[in-house]
């Protein structure tokens, strides 16, 4: 395909959203990146809060991060080009450790993934002896080396339900697991690991005044700098204008906002659910690129977009980034073998549950 020709096909998806002159711009940029591809054997995945140009134009696959982890297992191609953040890119070189896997952007962080550090889950292991740990894919590979299963959004509460433990460590994200403690109605609480008297151990709980665990979820106060900033307030604000208004969030918003949403989901979940139902117009709680990309694909609906954030960590993935990665073989991302190994079997079981 010729810039033209890429040109048109971004126009066609793009047009009321990206203006034409970036659309010519990223148009040309986005021919030299699929050469590249093609030249190096690469395939690029592309995570759903990539900006739209490069969303509609250079991935192989688009996904949630579970389906980015199960395209990155699977790949034969050498180099495996993450637009998404560095956890992510984490992931795919923990399942598929032969392949080059690049991160266009050398930070590319997350605020859950900084949250919490290896020592901080031993600490939490030494105070619950024998709880089984469950993180969330947004961690580093040391984290989730000392972890018996991951999960993503898509599929926490399955995970935590799969573990048929009396008690469940779930880390780092505080809203996510308050989320979940509501779904699977279990009791949360969140631990100091300050220096206090011992708790009872696993399987012993605390009795409530029926016999019944006091808490059955042990959670950390982890926070995503980009959902924590959505309020009930503003769900409030938009429906005062737009009463017929379906409102979706994400499991990373706090529980407070996720019970005024019509739906709540990974982000290939609300992508789906726009496109499966039938309303005149959507407010999409989320990262706002993605709100553009959801926008493009179904022109017919209305989507209403709190566009104050968007995530500073995919915001450093941009086009030229991307053709760079593939130019210069960077950044080149590597996970030391014993931790990689350890990491290994909690995403790997992870991917069985689903
Ligand atoms: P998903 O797994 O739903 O794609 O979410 C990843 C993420 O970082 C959300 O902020
Ligand atoms: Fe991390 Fe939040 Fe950005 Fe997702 S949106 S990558 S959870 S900071």
């Amino acid at each position: 395909m010729n810039s033209q020709e890429m040109y048109e096909k971004m126009k066609a998806r793009l047009e009321k959203i990206v203006p034409d002159v970036e659309l010519r711009y990223k148009a040309e940029i986005a021919v030299e990146i699929n050469e590249l591809k093609k030249q190096k054997n690469a395939v690029i995945l592309g995570h759903n809060y990539m900006e739209p140009a490069l969303f509609y134009s250079v991935p192989d696959f688009t996904g949630d991060s579970l389906d980015l982890s199960r395209k990155a297992a699977q790949t034969d191609k050498d180099i495996i080009v993450f637009c998404g953040v560095r956890f992510m890119a984490e992931t795919a070189k923990i399942l598929n450790p032969s392949k080059t896997v690049l991160l266009p952007a050398e930070k590319a962080g997350c605020s859950l993934a900084e949250s919490i550090t290896a020592e901080d889950v031993r600490a939490l292991k030494a105070k619950f002896p024998g709880v089984p740990v469950v993180t969330y894919v947004n961690t580093y590979a040391d984290v989730k080396a000392e972890s018996d299963i991951c999960c993503t959004s898509s599929n926490a509460a399955a995970v935590v339900e799969s573990l048929h433990s009396d008690t469940v460590i779930f880390l780092p994200d505080e809203y996510l697991a308050k989320n979940v403690a509501n779904e699977t109605g279990k009791h949360i609480i969140f631990p100091t690991l300050a220096p206090q008297p011992p708790l009872p151990q696993a399987g012993e709980g605390v009795k409530g005044g029926e016999g019944q665990l006091d808490y059955q979820l042990i959670g950390w106060h982890g926070r995503c700098e980009v959902h924590e900033k959505f309020t009930v307030k503003d769900i409030e604000a938009v429906r005062a204008q737009f009463p017929d208004v379906v409102v979706l969030s994400h499991p990373e918003c706090s529980p407070e906002v996720v019970a005024a949403s019509n739906f709540s989901g990974s982000t290939n979940a609300m992508i789906r659910y726009v496109q499966q139902t039938k309303a005149p117009r959507y407010l999409v709680l989320t990262e706002c690129a993605m709100g553009d990309n959801i926008a493009a694909a179904n022109p017919e609906k209305d989507m209403l977009r709190l566009c104050m954030v968007r995530c500073p960590h995919m915001n450093t993935i941009t086009m030229e980034e991307t053709r760079d990665a593939l130019k210069f073989n960077r950044y080149v991302i590597d996970v030391p073998e014993e931790i990689r190994v350890r990491a290994y079997r909690a995403v790997q079981r992870m991917l069985e549950i689903g």
